[in-house]
C-alpha cells in the first residue's frame, strides 16, 4: 500500500492514499445519508446506524492508512485503548440515561466534541512549522486553524458545559446588563489577540506556549459567561448553537490534517446546527443575536398576573367529556417525558377513535427539553406520524376542536407570550389552546414551566385543571373511558 504511485511529476500517491480516498468518500456519503434518514422519526434509527458506520470507517482508515507529514499514525495501543474505554463509558452512559435526562447528555456529549476539538489545536501548536513562518515573515495559516480551533472549541466545550448545568438545574441564570458588556468586550479581546499572536513576525512555537495557553483560558471564561445569562425559553437556541460550534471546531481539525472525513463531519455538523439555530430562532420569533444579547426566559423575577380562581375536573367527568366530543387536540409537554405517559396517551387516542372521536397532537417546536423531544417520544408510543400536527397547523384547526388536552406543558400554551408584552416569552409562538371549547389541562400541581413564569391559561374560564402524575391521571381517565 506505500508503494508510491506517480501520477504526474507533481502529483504523486501511494495506494493505501487512494484506498484512503475511496472510503473517506464512503464515509461522507454514509455521513449524508444518516442525517437524511434522521428527519424522520420512522427512519432515524437507521439513518442513526449508517452515519456510526460511517464514522467506525473512517475511523479505520485514518488509523491505519492516513499520512500526516508523510508519517503513518503511531500509538495505536494507546488509541485503541481509548477508544475502548470511550465506547463503554459512552454505550453504559447512553444505556442507563433517562429520556427525560437525554437533553444533558446530548449537552454533555457536545461539549466533549468541543473538548477534542480544543485538544487538537494544543497538541498541535508546538508543531507548526517554522519554515512556513519564514517563508512568510508571520504565523500562516496553520496556525490560524489552530487558534480558531482552540477558540471555537473551548468556547463549545465550556458552554455546553453551563447548559448542561442549566437544564439539570444546579447552575442558575445569572442574568445582569453588565454581564452581556463584559461578553461583548471579552469577545473583541480574543479576536484582537488572535490577531495580533497572527502578526507578530518570525515568532517560534516555543515562545508561543504562553500565549495560547492564555487564549485557551479566555476562551473557557468567554465560554461560561456567553451561555450564563442565557436562560428560560432561550435554552434551546443556544444548545443547538453551541452544537453548530463544535463542528466548526471539528471542522478545523479537518484543514489541519489535510483530513476529508474530518473535514465533511465538522461541516455537516456545523451547517446542521446552524439551519436547526435558525429554525428554533423562528419557532421563538427572535433573532440570533437577539437570543444572544438580549434577555429572555425565565430565571429572574416571574411577572405576577392577575390571577382568578382555578376550577377542577374530575376523572369521570374528564372521561365523559372526552368521550363526547367530536375533535380532540393533545398538547404534550415536558411533564408528559417526566411522567413517561406516552404510551397511555396513545391508548387514550386509540379508545376515543373508537368512539368516533378525531385524536391529533399539537407539537410545538420547543416543547419538551430537545428539538424533536415530542416526535421521539410519541414515535416510541407507535402513535402514527400524521396525526402530530406542527403547531401552526395545529392552531388553524383549533377553533373546530371540542377539547385540548395539555399534558405536562406550561410554557408553549402560555397566553402571555401573545398578550403580555412585558413577559418574557412575549412574542414566542404558542399552541393556541384558547381557540377550542375546552381546557383540560393535566399537572402536578401549580408548578412553573421551564420559563419559570406564571400562566393565566390556568385560571381562564375555558380550562379545568386535572392535578395528578400524568400517568396516573391518564390511567385513570383510559379506565373511566372504557365504561362510557
Ligand atoms: P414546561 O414549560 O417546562 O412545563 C412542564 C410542566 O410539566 C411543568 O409546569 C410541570 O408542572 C409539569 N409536569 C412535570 N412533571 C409532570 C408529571 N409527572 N406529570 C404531569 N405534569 C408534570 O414544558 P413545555 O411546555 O414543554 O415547554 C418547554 C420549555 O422548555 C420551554 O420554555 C422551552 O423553551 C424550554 N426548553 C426547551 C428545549 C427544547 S429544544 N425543546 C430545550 C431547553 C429548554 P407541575 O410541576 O405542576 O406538575
Amino acid at each position: 500500500m506505500d508503494k508510491i504511485i506517480e501520477f504526474s511529476k507533481h502529483v504523486q500517491f501511494t495506494l493505501g492514499d487512494s484506498v484512503l480516498e475511496i472510503i473517506y468518500l464512503l464515509a461522507s456519503a454514509l455521513f449524508i445519508l444518516g442525517l437524511k434518514k434522521l428527519s424522520h422519526p420512522d427512519t432515524a434509527k437507521r439513518g442513526n446506524t449508517l452515519a456510526a458506520l460511517g464514522m467506525i470507517i473512517a475511523i479505520i482508515g485514518t488509523l491505519f492508512l492516513h499520512r500526516y507529514h508523510g508519517h503513518k499514525i503511531g500509538n495505536l495501543g494507546y488509541i485503541f485503548t481509548a477508544i475502548a474505554l470511550g465506547t463503554a463509558f459512552g454505550w453504559v452512559v447512553a444505556r442507563r440515561v433517562k429520556m427525560t435526562k437525554m437533553p444533558e447528555l446530548v449537552s454533555f456529549f457536545n461539549g466533549m466534541g468541543g473538548a477534542a476539538a480544543a485538544l487538537i489545536s494544543l497538541m498541535e501548536f508546538p508543531y507548526i512549522s517554522k519554515e512556513l513562518i519564514a517563508k512568510y515573515g508571520m504565523l500562516n495559516w496553520q496556525a490560524l486553524v489552530i487558534f480558531l480551533g482552540l477558540v471555537i472549541g473551548s468556547v463549545s466545550f465550556a458552554g455546553s458545559m453551563i447548559a448542561y448545568g442549566k437544564l439539570d438545574g444546579f447552575i442558575k441564570d445569572i442574568r445582569t446588563k453588565i454581564l452581556r458588556v463584559i461578553n461583548i468586550i471579552i469577545l473583541l479581546i480574543i479576536i484582537t489577540f488572535i490577531a495580533f499572536l497572527m502578526t507578530r513576525g518570525q515568532i517560534d512555537p516555543v515562545i508561543l506556549k504562553p500565549y495560547v495557553y492564555l487564549l485557551l483560558a479566555i476562551s473557557l471564561l468567554y465560554g461560561v459567561l456567553f451561555v450564563m445569562p442565557i436562560g428560560g425559553a432561550d435554552m434551546p437556541v443556544v444548545i443547538s448553537l453551541l452544537n453548530s460550534f463544535t463542528g466548526v471546531a471539528a471542522a478545523m481539525g479537518g484543514f489541519l490534517y489535510n483530513n476529508l472525513v474530518m473535514l465533511t463531519g465538522g461541516i455537516l455538523v456545523g451547517s446542521a446546527g446552524t439551519i436547526l439555530t435558525i429554525l428554533m430562532c423562528k419557532a421563538m420569533n427572535r433573532s440570533l443575536f437577539n437570543v444572544i444579547i438580549g434577555a429572555f426566559g425565565g430565571g429572574g423575577a416571574a411577572i405576577e398576573t392577575e390571577q382568578g380562581s382555578i376550577k377542577e375536573i374530575s376523572i369521570t367527568d374528564a372521561a365523559v367529556l372526552l368521550s363526547y366530543s367530536h375533535k380532540v387536540m393533545v398538547v404534550p409537554g415536558y411533564g408528559l417525558a417526566v411522567a413517561q405517559a406516552q404510551h397511555l396517551a396513545h391508548e387514550l387516542d386509540k379508545l376515543l377513535e373508537d368512539k368516533d372521536v378525531e385524536v391529533k397532537y399539537a407539537i410545538h417546536p420547543v416543547a419538551g427539553r430537545m428539538p424533536g423531544h415530542m416526535n421521539v417520544l410519541l414515535a416510541e408510543a407507535d402513535v402514527p406520524y400524521e396525526k402530530l400536527l406542527e403547531s401552526d397547523e395545529a392552531n388553524s384547526e383549533m377553533q373546530n376542536v371540542d377539547v385540548v388536552v395539555v399534558i405536562g406543558a406550561n410554557d408553549v400554551v402560555n397566553p402571555a407570550a401573545e398578550e403580555d408584552p412585558t413577559s418574557p416569552i412575549y412574542g414566542m409562538p404558542i399552541v393556541k389552546t384558547l381557540k377550542a371549547k375546552n381546557v383540560i389541562v393535566m399537572k402536578r400541581g401549580m408548578g412553573k414551566g421551564y420559563a419559570a413564569i406564571e400562566n393565566n391559561l390556568f385560571y381562564h374560564e375555558k380550562t379545568r385543571m386535572l392535578f395528578g402524575n400524568a400517568k396516573d391521571s391518564l390511567q385513570k381517565i383510559i379506565s373511566e373511558v372504557k365504561n362510557i
